[in-house]
């Protein structure tokens, strides 16, 4: 059987339907994960479960230990990674509390950690679809089942953070091609990808992203719409692993 993680991002900082069996610390070459893996059954599935940002939400995009997460995961004996994160709304349908199970990706990020890669001879590995196009088409399958409507395609663009864009650096996004705005998913896919981890992610719009809407972009917008989305990749989330 193969084992699946899910690794959740703001407003999904626990699986509230897990039936937790059992919790991990673990230590890695690479320093300390985000919090405890946690194994549990998510309607009768086993899964692996990782908070992206601490438990409690306490660690910023730039300062994730991404390899250190994808490493844990990957001892653990993690095949596939179902990665869940907020991201702002660029174009067209990316609404506050949509879902988009994206398929590209532009990485704006720097700085970060991004390689496992670094004292050994030099890999390149192909990265022409940074997701996996299998784990993309099951999630899309549950989405139909759950009578969940989602964006099957999306450029997700990778910000640092930890402060939102200006509505100048969003217009260039839309310009290179991106649908959707976000802070943590590189190099999180990447890694996964090293590992020959099969990744794919869900991400639920928070918000119009700067100068898509009027006036300025508050936490309580993000939450309230937040908590919307979350509810439907709960369910999402149920029907893919069923
Ligand atoms: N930009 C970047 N990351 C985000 C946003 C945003 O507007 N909303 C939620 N995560």
């Amino acid at each position: 059987m193969t084992t699946l993680a899910i690794i959740g991002g703001t407003g999904l900082t626990q699986l509230s339907d897990l039936n937790i069996l059992s919790r991990e610390q673990l230590d890695t070459p690479y320093g300390s994960p985000s919090a405890e893996f946690v194994t549990g059954e998510l309607n009768g599935s086993r899964i692996i479960f990782l908070t992206r940002h601490g438990n409690p939400h306490t660690i910023a995009p730039h300062q994730i230990n991404y390899r250190a997460n994808i490493w844990g995961l990957k001892q653990l004996g993690v095949e596939q990674i179902v990665a869940v994160a907020a991201v702002g709304g660029i174009t067209g349908e990316m609404a506050p509390a949509h879902i988009a199970i994206p398929d590209q990706i532009i990485d704006y990020s720097y700085g970060r950690k991004h390689t496992f890669f670094e004292d050994e001879a030099v890999t390149h590995i192909d990265f022409t679809y940074p997701y996996n196009q299998k784990l993309r088409s099951r999630l899309i399958s549950a989405a139909s089942a759950a009578n969940i409507k989602i964006s099957p395609l999306g450029t997700y663009g990778c910000t640092q953070g930890p402060r939102l864009e200006t509505a100048a650096e969003i217009r260039r996004m839309e310009r290179d091609g991106c649908d959707l705005v976000g802070m943590t998913g590189m190099p999180e896919a990447a890694l996964a990808k090293e590992l020959d981890m099969a990744y794919a992610a869900i991400s639920v719009v928070a918000n119009w992203a700067a100068g898509k809407s009027e006036g300025e972009i508050t936490m309580e917008e993000i939450e309230r719409h937040l908590h919307k989305g979350m509810a439907n990749t709960a369910l999402l989330l149920k029907a893919f692993v069923s």
